[in-house]
Parts: C-alpha cells; structure tokens; sequence
C-alpha cells in the first residue's frame, strides 16, 4: 500500500474510532460558541428521504439518516421549509408557522428528529420565512378580506396610481410587476417574490410581535436556531418611491432595488429577533445577499448584536477556479472582524460539482472544493448531496419544470429544480430515496455517485469529506486556529497555513489543470518546518515531507501539519 492509501486506511479506522466524547472536548478547547465549532448541512426535506414512500422525501427520512450524517461529521441540520404550504414556491410560502406540512409528516415527527439528533449531540435549525407568507395564509386570507379588517396593515396594500396602474414601478424578483390588483378591495398588495408571496408589513408592531413568538414557540420545542430567509426585503421606502434603472452588461435595463431592499430598518429588526434568540441560546443564519464587506459587516451588527452567522454569497461568485479570486474573497471577509460563513451552493444555486468541474476531473475538483471551504476560519454550511459528488440535472423541457422561476424565465433560466433532485442513496430503483417515481427526477449517475458504493471506495469524494470533517473536528488549528495566507501573488496555488498554539497546519490548494511546484514562502510569514506531517491528500503522492518543495497534481489538494 503506498503512503497516499495508508494514511486513507488509518484515518478511516481512527474515523470510526474516537468516541463522541473526545470529540466534545475538542471542540470545547477555546469556550467557542457550538455554532463557531459545527459543520452545518443544509437539507432540502422534499429530496433527502422519503420513508413513507410517496415520492416526496420527509421528516422521518431525515431522522433515519442521523447515523449517517453523524459519521459524516455534521453538527447541524438546516431543514429548509417543511411547514403547511401550498408549495407554489415548494414551502418558501407559509401557511402556518407552527405546523408541519402532512407531506412532510407531523408535528410529533418534528419532535421525534429534534430528539434523536440531539441524542446524537446534532442540532435541528429551521427556515424562518419572515418577508412574506402565502397568500393562503389565514393572515392575510383576512387582510385581504376588507379595507378595515384589523389585519389589513399586517401586509403592505396601497391605491394604484390610476386604473390598472399599480402604486409604483417596483418588479417582483421573481418577474412581472411587485404588486397584485385585488378588485374586491380595489387596492394593491406588495409581493417581493410570487404573487402568492405577499409581504408582511414589518412596521406594524403587531406584526413584529406575532413573528417574533412563532421562533419563541419552535424554541421552547428544542430547536437550535433559524435560517433567515431574505433579510434583505423586510422593508419597504414607506413613500414607495420609484427605482431607477441603469443599463446592464447586455445593453438591458436593470433595476436598482434601492427603495425596496437593504433598508437601514432590516437591522433594527434583526437586532430585535436576536435578543428574543439570546433568551433561548439560539444561532441566527442570514440569507444575507451583499455585494461589498461592508455591507456583510452591517449584519454582524454593533458589538455583534445582529446575525451570528451572515451567509457570505460574495463567495459563490467566484464561478471560476481562481486562487486570486478566492484569495480575495477571503481576506475581505477575514478582515470584516466577524465569524466567516462559508456556502458554496445551496436551493437556490447551481451545484458547485458542476460551476467548478472541467468536464475531466470533477471528482478531484469536488475534492480541491472540500479542502478549502472546510479547512478555513469561519463555519461552513455544505448542501446535501456535495459529499458524493451530486450534479444539476436540470430539466430539458418546460412541461417538466416545477420550479416557477423556470418557467417564467425558460430557457434562459431553467430554474432551481436541477440543484433539488433525490439524494443518492444507493445503486437501485430511484437511487434508494424512494420506491416510487420521486417529485423531481434523480440525476444520471446516481448508479456510481451514491452513499452506499462510495462509502466502500477509500478514494471516493464521500470519504474524502469524512476523512476532512475529521480532521476539522480534532485538530486544535482547524478548530481555533488563525488563517496566514502564503504566496499571496500565485496565480495558481490558493495557500495558508491554520495556526494555534504552536500547531501549523498548511493547506495547499492546486486550482489549475497542470502538475506543480510549490514552494511555500514560510519564512516570509515568521513561520519555519523542517518536515511536514501529511494529514490529507487528495492524490496519491509518495514522498510528501518535504516542505520547501511541494509537487501537485494538477486540481490536488494537500493538507499537512508543520514540523
Ligand atoms: C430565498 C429562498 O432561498 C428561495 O428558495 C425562495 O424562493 C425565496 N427566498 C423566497 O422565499
């Protein structure tokens, strides 16, 4: 067995190995809060497991899979929405906050999940979808009922400006105008997303109160935490000014959504929901869309009053293999003085196997990815499925697409359905998710990129990621450590060094498609080794001591602790 193989070999028996206990006291080491620690997994519920075989996977599928994401090495589930929706925009429109959809089980399920990950010392956050509800909520089901109805200000109604002219020019995200004519009324309501999406009015205090008890009320049932869904919409210019437009790349009129999204408003009701989230320890995630730091920065709040974990999607457009790019990205966000969040794709983003793959060595692609979003400072969220190497498989013709924004925008956007296909289970019928056809068809090559095949291979992307969380989880310089960037002008080689304590781990990232020389600038960074320990390799490689020159395949990904 060469030395690439062994270390494999040794690390899959420690794997298994070191008790959940040593583990804890790990990540206890520095008195960091859990969040700091955890790896979190976002699960799209629909598509992960189906138990009750139906088509659509659902909460029990998510409980029987614990076993697995515990090996894995995951310390957080982030379920996206599973409450009573009409799904016009699969859950994203709720009809109940405090319930489950039957299609995807019962209140007593969610309780059932809540009890079991925590027995595996995991934690359950849920999406709080706080811009707007269904249109089918009993909320604005009476809003809409009457101008005087005592709800009507829960959501945001305006006169148009004439006949069949709505209050203003604002366009919905997801297309068409951002307001919906209801005769019965003879008034407009505001919807950012869907027209079945109307927003609620965050100014009215009754509002603010009535959303703030339902994350009290899913607290007090154990769960750890909220995904905030589009923090950035909660408010709206209250004269409803116009917003301008500038000419785009392709010569088309772009809105400026200047009166309708990042209001300075957003953050005192984030600063308000997170006090309510102290009471009970909990962790807010942002979906925090920025297009600069600073703006990131404003979502850690003041003394760090705000979001513990501002998503950074600065990052998930870096849609090519570049170190400088990613260099960049990373020490912009290293120097906002927050927690880094780290994300490369989710629901809503095409999966990183295919933005980043060549065509011809995805898989060491999808290796060289792992390798750098889970080895920096901050908390990484993966998205079900990357651990085997999962793809988009989108749909070839609109009678197929579910998701509305592709048909809307079809085919210049095929919408979100190919980055929410059936997790891979195994090599039979329906890839194991589920006995019957599933709700959204599984990708290709589900025959080879499947837990079961993969969790045999050493080599395969699977255990890569388990071998990585391992060691993220145990070394004191993943956990705790400073992050030094090295050859900081390399067109080529994205590498840093993890430092605490005396422990120096080297982190040397291969991103361009021919072998390599690397020589680390080391001393350059007050940091010297006389031999490297090699931790991972994502290619096999023979005499990996040396630390003054490092051959790369190409794509590789090499991790090393410094002696
Ligand atoms: C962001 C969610 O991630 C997306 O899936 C959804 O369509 C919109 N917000 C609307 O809730």
């Amino acid at each position: 067995m060469n030395r690439k193989l062994l270390c494999v070999a040794v690390l899959l028996f420690l794997a298994d190995a070191i008790p959940a206990s040593a583990q804890k006291k790990a990540v206890d080491a520095e008195a960091h809060p859990w969040w700091q620690h955890a790896v979190f997994l976002e699960i799209y519920p629909r598509s992960f497991a189906d138990s009750n075989n139906d088509g659509i996977g659902d909460l029990n599928g998510i409980t029987s899979k614990l076993d697995y994401l515990r090996w894995l090495g995951v310390d957080a589930i982030w379920i996206t929405p599973m409450y009573p929706s009409p799904q016009v925009d699969f859950g994203y429109d709720v009809s109940d906050y405090e319930n489950v959809d039957p299609e995807y089980g019962t209140l007593k399920d969610m309780d059932r999940l809540i009890a079991q990950s925590k027995q595996r010392n995991m934690r359950i956050i849920l999406d709080f979808v706080m811009n707007h509800t269904s249109d089918k909520h009993p909320w604005f089901v009476e809003s809409a009922s009457s101008r005087i109805n005592p709800k009507r200000d829960w959501y945001v109604w305006r006169d148009g400006k004439g006949p069949g002219i709505p209050p203003n020019n604002w366009s919905a995200v997801f297309g068409g105008p951002g307001w919906k004519y209801d005769s019965r009324t003879d008034q407009w309501y505001y919807h950012f997303f869907y027209p079945q999406q109307p927003d609620l009015n965050w100014r009215n205090p009754d509002v603010e109160a009535a959303m703030f008890d339902v994350t009290r009320w899913w607290y007090k049932r154990g769960v750890a935490g909220f995904r905030l869904d589009a923090v950035d919409a909660l408010f709206e210019n209250p004269q409803l000014t116009d917003n301008p437009f500038i000419k785009g790349a392709n010569g088309e009129m772009v809105e400026q959504r200047i009166y309708n999204t990042k209001l300075p408003e957003d953050h005192d009701v984030l600063q308000r929901l997170r006090r309510v989230a102290d009471e009970y320890g909990a962790v807010l995630i942002g979906e925090t869309w920025t297009d600069n730091i600073d703006q990131l920065k404003q979502y850690y709040g003041a003394h760090a009053a705000e979001l513990q974990m501002p998503m950074d999607f600065m990052f998930t457009t870096v849609n090519k293999l570049s170190a400088p790019d990613f260099r960049k990205q990373i020490e912009a966000v290293e120097s906002s003085g927050g927690w880094p969040v780290y994300v490369m794709s989710n629901h809503d983003i095409r999966r990183a196997y295919d933005r980043y793959g060549d065509g011809e060595h995805n898989d060491q692609i999808a290796k060289l990815i792992a390798s750098f979003y889970l080895t920096l400072r901050g908390t990484p969220i993966m998205y079900y499925g990357e651990e085997i190497g999962m793809e988009n498989n989108d749909p070839n013709r609109i009678e197929d697409v579910m998701d509305p924004i592709g048909r809307l925008n079809w085919p210049k956007n095929k919408g979100r359905d190919g980055e929410r296909t059936p997790m891979q289970w195994n090599a039979e019928t329906n890839a194991g998710f589920s006995s019957v056809k599933p709700w959204n068809p599984v990708g290709p090559r589900y025959k080879e990129y499947n837990v079961e095949i993969e969790k045999r291979n050493p080599n395969s992307i699977l255990n890569y990621y388990h071998n990585l969380l391992k060691l993220r989880h145990t070394e004191s310089a993943f956990l705790d450590g400073t992050y030094i960037p090295l050859n900081e002008d390399d067109a080529n080689v994205l590498a840093y060094v993890r430092s605490y304590k005396g422990q120096n781990i080297l982190v040397v990232l291969n991103m361009s498609g021919t072998s390599r020389e690397f020589r680390p600038n080391l001393e350059a960074k007050g940091l010297s080794a006389k031999t490297a320990r090699l931790l991972l390799a994502s290619a096999d490689d023979e005499s990996q001591e040396r630390v003054d020159s490092i051959r790369l395949h190409p794509f590789e990904a090499y991790i090393a602790e410094l002696k």
